[in-house]
């Protein structure tokens, strides 16, 4: 069996080759420069949205796992055209990184990006199994300004944030085994759900400053963030439906996923930061 692993200079797809090591893992890269270094492992090269370069890179392999692209306004053609490709060259189960409620009209905007790549992959006839994702829990503290204030339109709404680890070590045990997850859909939380402001203060009493969370109203979140950032509205809509996503539950639940397939219980906030 032929594994691939693409996203492995960044921190999930960085972790489940190196746990994965024995399999001798051939790492799909964006720049081979920066591919880590883990002996056994083989290093080929391709873009999400170069689908021969991606086919040639994908050609002998039988499990695949993706890890989402960056976010961009064309990141579902980038997707679709890799998920092709693994399809021509014979690719036949994907493991992706997909999002907590995924659905086309999900309220985290970018929800919707992670259904499309459900859905192409579904349709493309290969074995697949997702990992919805819920927030990086590794990323609570970067919501904050230079204040350490966490500003949006999150309300009393809880979310089930998860560690990357966890993801990385759920991706690794269903690499190990992969016909025992085919087909399966996983959610990805950590132990439990909290608000924006717990999280915001659970996250500062721990990395030892203050950190605090401020509601915004939406009109006020999508003005601050463009004054601030002069981003496109794709992006801002991204930012600003993080706060929304978790405002209307989206992202509430929690799963006893991690546990059941890795055998060990998802870490708290404090343990994710604790890194
Ligand atoms: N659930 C959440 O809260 C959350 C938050 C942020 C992101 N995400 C998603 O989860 C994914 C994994 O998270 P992470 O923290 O491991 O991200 P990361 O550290 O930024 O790593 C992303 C990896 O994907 C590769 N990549 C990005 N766009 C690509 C493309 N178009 N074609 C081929 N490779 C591409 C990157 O390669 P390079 O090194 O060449 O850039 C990198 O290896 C992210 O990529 C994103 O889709 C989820």
């Amino acid at each position: 069996m032929t594994l691939a692993i693409t996203g492995s200079t960044g921190a999930v797809g960085g972790r489940v080759p190196r746990q994965l090591a024995d399999l001798q893992p051939r790492l799909i890269v964006r720049d081979p420069s920066r591919a880590p270094e883990i002996p056994g492992s083989t290093v080929a090269v391709a873009t999400y949205a170069d689908g021969p370069a991606s086919e040639r890179a994908l050609a002998g392999v039988d499990l695949l796992f993706m890890v989402s692209a960056a976010e961009s306004e064309v990141r579902r053609e980038e997707h679709r055209s890799f998920i092709a490709a693994a399809a021509r060259a014979g690719v036949r189960h994907v493991v992706y990184t997909s999002f907590a409620a995924a659905a086309p009209d999900a309220t985290f905007t970018l929800g919707r990006d992670h259904h499309d790549a459900e859905q192409a992959i579904r349709d493309s006839g290969m074995t697949f199994t997702f990992l919805r994702d819920n927030f990086y829990a590794d990323f609570v503290p970067y919501f904050a300004d230079e204040h350490g204030v966490i500003r949006g339109p999150a309300g009393d709404g809880v979310f089930a944030a998860v560690a990357r680890a966890d993801v990385a070590d759920v991706a690794t045990a269903v690499l190990r085994s992969p016909a025992e997850h085919a087909n399966a859909t996983y959610e990805l939380t950590g132990p439990e759900a909290f608000t924006m402001a717990e999280a915001a203060s659970r996250a500062g009493a721990f990395l030892g400053r203050e950190l605090r969370y401020e509601e915004e109203t939406l009109e006020e979140a999508y003005a601050s963030r463009r004054a601030a950032f002069g981003a496109p509205d794709w992006q801002l809509d991204a930012w600003v439906s993080t706060y929304t996503a978790i405002a209307d539950g989206s992202c509430a639940h929690v799963s006893d996923d991690v546990r059941r397939v890795t055998g060990h219980p998802p870490l708290t906030i404090e343990q994710t930061l604790a890194g």
